[in-house]
């Protein structure tokens, strides 16, 4: 058992969730991961619209009675999604968790707060972090400079980051980024964190929807398998290097640079969901962090949330060896796990 503030306050057993995912995190893996014993969260914008959210969430329950969330992250966009929509939806549903992440979460915020819900708000900086914090979030979840998707642009990895938010955060705060074993679950609950969130890791598993040849992929790929793109753009994003992307980021060294409609077909989101459909990882854009370099199969998520658990113990059991009186230096899980 890893009991943390994180599996207390939302009554799972494991302190691991599944972010939000664009395309990905539809009710077949979050179901999945809730009942592995994590937090699934269902990404709202993957539903065409907020009626169509409240299937998904009606679709959920019945593959689990375990506690999950929804998602929705509110992007830069010139004709915005219906937010209040999928939010309204998503409450009427009875859903009770959400993870908010993007710009200007406050009036989300304040509407799930008055609806008694429990708000994970995920951001990228320690001042953003604390800003939400005075609007009432219950948790960060804080992604460092390895994630997948957006990662701000401070370039701050997940060591410094989460040691900061130790120092600086009141409300718990899970780690997110680059987390894909239990090496780094452990690391980040001894850098004070309530529990892990991922995104990549589940990506790559059997109950994932992507199709079979990127997950392959994910698996075959090393740490430095991704870019960012949209870096000029003062809106990174880390994905798949694959000839898009590589397309996507020569446009922006050009000279002159370049401005978002000169790459907007390239990395259009359709394109980006026929990846996952037709399995060609070469088709559009498409989001992976640094942790594919940790990724050697594709589990359910049962087998992946049990190993987690159990190796996550047996690294936190090592290491109090370190602290005895033998003199010994026992750190040696390297061939175990
Ligand atoms: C395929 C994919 C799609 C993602 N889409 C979203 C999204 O729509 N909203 C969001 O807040 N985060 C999104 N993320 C980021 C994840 O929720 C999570 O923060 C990130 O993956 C953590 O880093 P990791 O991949 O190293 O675990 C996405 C990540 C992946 C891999």
């Amino acid at each position: 058992m890893l009991t943390t503030p994180l599996t207390k306050l939302l009554g799972i057993r494991i302190p691991a969730v599944q972010g939000g995912m664009q395309w990905v995190g539809v009710p077949k893996l979050v179901a999945a991961v809730s009942e592995a014993g994590g937090l699934g969260l269902l990404t709202a914008l993957t539903q065409p619209s907020p009626e169509a959210l409240r299937a998904a969430i009606r679709e959920t329950r019945t593959l689990t009675s375990k506690p999950f969330g929804v998602n929705i992250t509110l992007l830069p966009s010139i004709n915005p999604p219906d937010y209040e929509g999928y939010a309204r939806a998503a409450v009427e549903e009875g859903v009770r968790i959400f993870e908010t992440a993007g710009n200007n979460p406050g009036a989300l915020i304040k509407y799930f707060k008055s609806n008694g819900c429990i708000v994970l708000h995920k951001c990228t900086a320690i001042r953003h972090a604390k800003s939400t914090e005075r609007l009432g979030v219950d948790v960060i979840s804080i992604d460092g400079l390895e994630c997948a998707g957006h990662p701000g642009e401070d370039d701050i990895g997940g060591l410094v980051l989460m040691a900061r938010a130790a120092k600086e955060l009141k409300v718990p705060f899970i780690a997110s980024g680059g987390i894909a074993d239990a090496r780094g679950f452990a690391a980040a609950l001894a850098l004070g964190a309530a529990g892990v969130n991922m995104g990549t890791r589940f990506m790559c598993t059997v109950e994932s929807p992507i199709h079979r040849n990127i997950k392959d992929k994910i698996v075959a790929s090393t740490e430095r398998d991704t870019v960012h793109i949209f870096r000029t753009l003062h809106n990174t994003a880390r994905v798949y290097k694959n000839k898009v992307a590589l397309e996507v980021v020569a446009i922006e060294r050009r000279p002159g640079g370049a401005k978002f409609e000169d790459i907007k077909d390239l990395v259009s989101g359709a394109r980006g969901r026929k990846v996952y459909e037709l399995g060609d990882p070469d088709y559009g854009i498409w989001s992976a962090g640094i942790a594919v370099g940790l990724i050697d199969d594709i589990p359910t998520c049962k087998e992946l949330l049990e190993r987690l658990e159990k190796q996550v113990a047996e690294i936190i059991g090592g290491l109090t060896q370190v602290v005895g009186a033998s003199g010994s230096c026992p750190v040696s899980n390297r061939a175990r796990l």
